[in-house]
């Protein structure tokens, strides 16, 4: 047995202006005035809705998320966020490693370092990894896994597990409507934890599952008994359907 918290994190990726993303809180909080006992609930806006929606969902439990930092603190890098700007904007985790960003040419070098960063600014590291379908389809599956995840957790120290949440997203199925089957989520996110323990507690490592996650399809994946949570993209844009996502986890 476990007592890992579930966690369901919404990633609005390149979505919502200020005002869109206060309306979003504001149809949440009616709908989930409270969350369900048992889970935890975190929202994940673009870096101009942060502090918006830091804001709005103030005194509600659920917790805020940036979707990437830099791995620096401060300095001349035009364009770049350091952690501890998105934590003075209400942030208390991040989403690193998003395949999106990984396809714009973020290494797991980099990835590694902006876990490291995130951790010494006090934000919880929710990494990303996951498989392309060609990676499936040649079998080389846990080879990608194993490469991603060992990169990116061989900067935490076995003291901060408890802060850091993995996210297995295979990349075929985010954004098609073609979730994994939960068996697959489940054979993939068991080999991570396995391969997680290598260096970490791993039984209190959080693993979610992301990829066309919806209502319909969420209970089924999350009673899984390696899959933690989820990370919701498409369908966390709704309040109402992430709202029921957040009660399958419940
Ligand atoms: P979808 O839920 O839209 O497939 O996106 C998943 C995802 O990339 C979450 O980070």
């Amino acid at each position: 047995m476990h007592d890992r918290l579930p966690l369901i994190a919404g990633n609005w990726k390149m979505h919502k202006t200020p005002a869109e993303a206060r309306e979003w809180c504001a149809g949440f909080r009616s709908r989930l005035p409270s969350l369900p006992p048992g889970v935890e609930v975190a929202v994940c806006p673009p870096f101009t809705a942060l502090e918006p929606v830091s804001s709005a969902l103030r005194g509600h439990p659920a917790w805020v998320a940036a979707q990437t930092i830099s791995d620096q603190p401060s300095g001349p890098h035009t364009g770049e966020i350091s952690g501890s700007m998105v934590f003075s904007c209400g942030a208390r985790g991040v989403i690193l490693g998003h395949s999106e960003r990984r396809a714009m040419g973020e290494t797991d070098v980099m990835v590694a370092a902006r876990v490291r960063a995130a951790l010494d600014a006090g934000l919880r590291p929710i990494i990303c990894i996951g498989e392309s379908l060609a990676e499936r389809e040649e079998e080389v599956t846990l080879q990608v896994l194993t490469t991603q995840l060992t990169a990116a957790i061989a900067v935490v120290r076995p003291s901060e597990v408890d802060r850091v949440v993995i996210a297995y997203e295979p990349i075929w199925a985010i954004g098609t409507g073609r979730s994994a089957t939960p068996e697959m989520a489940q054979e993939s996110t068991a080999a991570i934890r396995e391969l997680a323990r290598k260096r970490l507690d791993a039984n209190r490592l959080r693993i979610l599952y992301g990829g066309s996650v919806t209502p319909a399809t969420a209970r089924q994946l999350l009673v899984s008994p390696d899959i933690d949570g989820a990370l919701v993209g498409g369908a966390s844009l709704d309040p109402e359907s992430f709202a029921m996502i957040v009660e399958a986890a419940g």
